[in-house]
């Protein structure tokens, strides 16, 4: 199954489940939209064919969803009979923070779990990366290369707001790889009089544009963070902090600025290589240590290797940005 938020890869990590578990003799069931299905009893066999050409394709083609079957049931009650029912003797979740955190409760209730990890802020603890999170960055390189160039021509501060959650990862490599002028991430309060005050001097030293990365959490000067409310499933939507960002920069610097917010445009669509290639192995990795009959263990990525970590470890140990990677970023900034 697939949980939380979705993002490219994913259909490539089901792919190599289903391949390498067919090989081992093993059948293979997809449950339909996250652990709603798990508690609604939709899942359905996935053969060879199912899973054949999809790992270029973006999304997932099982579904997911933000439903918990510890908020919104009796936790390892509201599935048991789905499972039973399937058959199901190995879940293999694919999921980010949340739907690994859920998996890992479940486990320790009974049922056999490897998990995948996902999600786009590459904050899971236990990997080095996440699947999704390179073709993320992708996609916010190329839309700051784009912006640049009209903020170029316009004079503009162009602020363009990232996702990431709790997390920098996204707006520090896309930041860096983008040539960005300014990198606000969640690890750090907005210090706008500092921003203000590099700007003007950038300005004044020539170039008179510029291009500001500001992740969704990165908190203002109080410690506050920009929500858009909660969803259907009590999940807090980030958002907002890029329009505060950039009127607090025109009425500080007086220059002309423009708000970009990326949303959606950084998980959908075709994962890249890399993910393709990651989501491949995870999903190859899972099927095996499912065939082993291993439970409440995840698949991750150290240095170049696959390995097997402990899912709650992993899931309670939530991973920041690396300060020594955003300080070599900061050598770029204005
Ligand atoms: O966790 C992945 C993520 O894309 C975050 O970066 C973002 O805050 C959140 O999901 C958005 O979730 P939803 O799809 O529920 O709006």
């Amino acid at each position: 199954m697939t949980g939380g938020g979705d993002c490219p890869g994913l259909n490539a990590a089901i792919r190599g489940v289903v391949v390498r578990a067919i090989a081992g003799g093993v059948d293979v069931i997809g449950v339909e939209d996250g652990w709603e299905g798990l508690i609604d009893g939709r899942f359905r066999t996935l053969t060879r064919d199912d899973v054949r050409g999809i790992v270029r394709r973006g999304g997932t083609i099982l579904g997911t969803s933000r439903k918990d079957p510890f908020v919104h049931g009796d936790g390892y009650a509201s599935v048991e009979a789905t499972v039973e029912a399937a058959g199901i003797e190995t879940l293999v979740v694919i999921g980010g923070d949340g739907s690994l955190r859920t998996a890992a409760r479940l486990s320790s209730e009974g049922l056999r779990v490897v998990g995948i990890p996902k999600t786009i802020d590459n904050d899971i603890g236990g990997t080095d990366v996440t699947l999704g999170f390179h073709t993320a960055v992708q996609i916010v390189v190329d839309a700051i290369d784009r912006l640049t160039t009209t903020a170029e021509s316009h004079n503009r501060v162009m602020v363009v707001e990232v996702m990431g959650r709790s997390a920098g990862w996204i707006a520090a490599y896309a930041g860096m790889a983008g040539g960005a002028e300014a990198i606000l991430v969640p690890e750090e309060p907005i210090d706008y009089k500092d921003l203000a005050a590099r700007l003007m001097r950038r300005h004044r030293s020539g170039p008179d544009y510029s291009v500001v990365v500001v992740a969704e959490g990165a908190p203002g000067p109080g410690g506050e963070i920009r929500t858009r409310g909660a969803d259907q499933f009590g999940f807090q939507r980030l958002g907002g902090v890029g329009d505060e960002v950039a009127l607090a920069v025109e009425q500080m610097t007086h220059f002309e600025t423009r708000v970009m917010t990326l949303g959606y445009l950084q998980r959908g669509g075709i994962p890249n290589a890399f993910d393709r290639i990651l989501g491949t192995r995870f999903g190859v990795r899972a099927a095996e240590l499912a065939i082993e009959g291993r439970s409440e263990v995840m698949v991750a990525v150290r240095g170049d290797e696959i390995v097997t970590v402990d899912l709650e470890d992993a899931c309670s140990n939530p991973r920041p940005l690396d300060p020594a990677f955003f300080n070599t970023a900061s050598w770029f900034l204005a």
